[in-house]
């Protein structure tokens, strides 16, 4: 099997890798900026091409049987550094990749959109047919790339899915999504300050969300569509107050910010026959082992926005 990785030295795409590459039969070939770096490992079945997805010109798709579409800016203000790269990247491109796919003969595309295009949902249960209400500019480039995505429905098998916000260890670690932040913070300090609290914020093992990927990529024959990927709904205090179960610490209230609020239903998938093995207190559980061990080292490239600040001022990314 031939598989192609857009993105893949990022977080969920260096997990996403290192899991594929223990089955002998599968080569891949992943496409990346390397903004964050590379931290996949040399292995035979495995090419690494340095490039961007806004030019494909000397990519082949050619006898690839899938592809996976992780690279994108891929947060809130990492897309408001700029959002006119954000649209470029995140949306035009994806005319890019999805002409080329169907040119070359790809059978099955899996984009990772994002369970944040739903916004603010009072719903119990958030399933996928509900209206989205996309709230920040990352959210609206995942909607819109999704519908683009959708239109090549009668070409090839599309499935995007959206994740809950991820956690957990990956070898580019992202310091930068709730579970993982607030477990540092309680590791270096003792403390856990949470923006407000109460809004509810589902939440996917990095793990579990690879195997999501996975099962996929192996199904043969999951409908085209649209698959929440989420499995714990937790307001983000709750998510604090289970950090402080593991890692004993102080929990502040602040300002909230950022108003984002809903509730996954992912039992489109799991009727589907996906099984979830991981949880939060997994993801901290590892966290605080790398921790203990002096093995968690962390830098400005654990922090999207930070990172990509940087490299947009020295213009070692433009338009
Ligand atoms: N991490 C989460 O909590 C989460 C949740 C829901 C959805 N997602 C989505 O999953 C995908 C992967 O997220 P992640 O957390 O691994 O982010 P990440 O930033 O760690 O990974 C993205 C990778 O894409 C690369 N990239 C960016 N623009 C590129 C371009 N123009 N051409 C080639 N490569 C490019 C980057 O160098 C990076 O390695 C994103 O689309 C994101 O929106 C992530």
């Amino acid at each position: 099997m031939n598989i192609f990785i857009l993105g893949g030295c990022g977080y969920i795409g260096s997990v996403l890798v290192n899991k594929l590459l223990e089955n002998k039969k599968i080569k891949i070939k992943v496409l990346d900026t390397t903004w964050f770096g590379n931290y996949l490992p040399k292995n035979k079945n495995l090419k690494v091409i340095k490039g961007d997805i806004r030019n494909l010109d000397k990519v082949s798709f050619k006898k690839v049987d899938a592809i996976i579409h992780l690279a994108n800016i891929a947060n809130d203000p990492a897309v408001e550094l700029d959002p006119n790269l954000s649209w470029n990247i995140n949306v035009l491109s994806t005319k890019i990749i999805l002409d080329k796919a169907v040119k070359d003969k790809v059978k099955k595309i899996i984009y990772a959109s994002s369970g944040s295009v739903y916004g603010i949902k009072k719903e119990k249960s958030v399933t996928e047919n509900l209206d989205l209400k996309p709230i920040s500019t990352y959210n609206k480039t995942k909607m819109i790339a999704e519908r683009i995505i959708l239109s090549y429905k009668d070409k090839l098998k599309i499935y995007c899915i959206r994740p809950a916000t991820v956690c957990g260890l990956s070898p580019r670690m992202r310091f930068d999504v709730t579970v993982n932040i607030l477990t540092l913070q309680a590791l270096k300090n003792k403390k856990i300050f949470v923006n407000g609290g109460s809004q509810i914020r589902p939440n996917i093992h990095i793990k579990d969300l690879v195997g999501v990927l996975e099962f996929f990529l192996f199904s043969k024959n999951a409908k085209t569509g649209v698959y929440n990927a989420g499995f714990e709904n937790m307001s983000v205090l709750d998510i604090a107050k289970k950090i402080k179960k593991i890692i004993p610490s102080k929990i502040f209230i602040t300002k909230n910010k950022d108003l984002r609020s809903y509730r996954l239903n992912s039992n489109k998938l799991i009727k589907l026959g996906f099984k979830r093995n991981f949880y939060v207190e997994d993801a901290v559980r590892e966290i605080k082992l790398l921790y203990d061990k002096g093995k968690l080292k962390t830098s400005d490239k654990n922090y999207t926005v930070k990172w990509l600040k940087k490299l947009i001022k020295n213009d070692k990314i433009t338009l």
